[in-house]
């Protein structure tokens, strides 16, 4: 708990914390995670992406690894338990075998992810998707609000974009990947339990509308005369609402939303808005972005302002592995708790390590199930054993061929 203090203070927001990829607080808190997985026995760099990761040896050296962890970069205005909880715990896992000098017979890989939120560059795992080899060729052309390329931020962080390739793993070198992660929801609270495994994580789309109308003069136009952008973006949003809120586990929600050129007494010309989309079935998820199009087209064309919609990513529901959950299960049934499974609204890494390695998660329950929050908030009891599964976990652990 006190780490996931110490992690939050790593902020560009004052008074709050906000920490996105490559930023001078993504450093400050990437070598204070280093230096915590060192200090638990591991040897720690950050790799060509930007990601914290530590290496603790097997039996012997250079076994395939199982691997752990979660997200370093966090949203705006954020919790510090999202993302962090989960590499500070599996850096505290490994402490405890340290201190055992327990070795085993697969090595332990520690992986504080450098973007998973996706908020600096719109598009999101990049430090996990790195590791699994699945960048899009051209991403790292991905430009920042302020113009500012992936490619650039990784020089001026001191990182060789040339380097990326190294990065990645190949299949059978990652045994598993299993991640606890904050339950950013009420289930876990509503039933009074601790922690709770996770079945599967929610597919998602993310788009990019921008509507461009006639800025002017907000006393002289007549109401008829007006192409209005925000006026046209007030109602998409609301269309955003209504198409998905009678589908149950669909979920729509317009996040960032800027008007130009933003003047109490000028109209709104040009409108930029994000819509991002989730559902734990792909298909009801692509058919709502559909009809979400052609509604959205439909207003842009009574409303005579010109339309683009622009897909920034789209990731299909991650099953988690029912061997691994068996031997999570085992591990929390150890503990005394009655196993709850439940899937993830959130998107998290593991839909992009699922391509090199079987997935697993394990959910710490969350006061009142507020997350992306500042009042984000955790118990300590629930971090503990948390932790402790994961721990019970690691110990038992048999990989799938074995
Ligand atoms: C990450 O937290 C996401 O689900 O957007
Ligand atoms: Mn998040
Ligand atoms: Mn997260």
């Amino acid at each position: 708990m006190q780490r996931c203090d110490a992690l939050a203070r790593h902020s560009e927001l004052p008074g709050g914390l906000t920490r996105v990829f490559l930023s001078p607080e993504s450093r400050a808190a990437g070598e204070a995670v280093l230096g915590w997985m060192r200090e638990a026995g591991m040897r720690a760099s950050l790799d060509a992406m930007g990601n914290a990761v530590g290496r603790y040896e097997g039996e012997r050296a250079g076994l395939p690894c199982l691997m752990l962890g979660s997200h370093l970069d966090t949203v705006r205005d954020a919790g510090k338990y999202d993302g962090m909880l989960g590499v500070i715990s599996a850096i505290e896992c490994v402490h405890a075998l340290h201190q055992q000098k327990k070795k085993l017979p697969f090595a332990i890989e520690v992986i504080g992810f450098g973007d998973e939120e996706g908020v600096r560059f719109g598009t999101t795992l990049l430090g996990s998707r790195a590791i699994a080899g699945t960048l899009a060729p051209g991403v790292l052309e991905t430009k920042d609000a302020a113009g500012t390329s992936i490619a650039r931020a990784l020089q001026m962080f001191g990182l060789n974009p040339e380097h990326l390739s190294r990065v990645q793993r190949k299949k059978g070198e990652v045994l598993a990947y299993a991640e606890l992660h904050i339950e950013q929801g009420p289930v876990l609270e509503a039933e009074g339990l601790p922690v709770g495994v996770v079945t599967a994580i929610n597919g998602f789309s993310r788009l990019r509308v921008a509507l461009r109308g006639e800025a002017g003069h907000a006393g002289t136009v007549p109401m008829a005369l007006r192409r209005d952008a925000l006026a046209a973006a007030a109602e998409c949003i609301v269309t955003v609402e209504r198409t998905v809120k009678n589908v149950p586990e669909l979920v729509g929600t317009v996040g960032r939303i800027e008007a130009k050129p933003g003047a109490i007494n000028v109209i709104p010309g040009e409108v930029h808005f994000t819509i991002d989309v989730r559902a734990p079935v792909d298909d009801v998820r692509l058919e709502a972005v559909d009809e979400l199009r052609s509604s959205i087209s439909r207003i842009a064309q009574r409303r005579k302002v010109e339309l683009e919609i622009e897909t920034l990513q789209e990731f299909g529901s991650s099953a988690c592995a029912p061997w691994l959950m068996r031997q999570l299960e085992r591990a929390v049934e150890a503990r005394g708790v009655r196993v709850r499974r439940l899937p993830s609204g959130a998107g998290h890494d593991g839909m992009a390590i699922k391509a090199i390695a079987d997935i697993a998660m394990l959910f710490v329950r969350c006061k009142g199930g507020v997350s992306h929050n500042p009042a984000e908030s955790i118990s300590e009891a629930d971090a503990a054993v948390g932790a402790a599964v994961l721990l019970d976990f690691i110990h038992e652990f048999k990989p799938l061929s074995a």
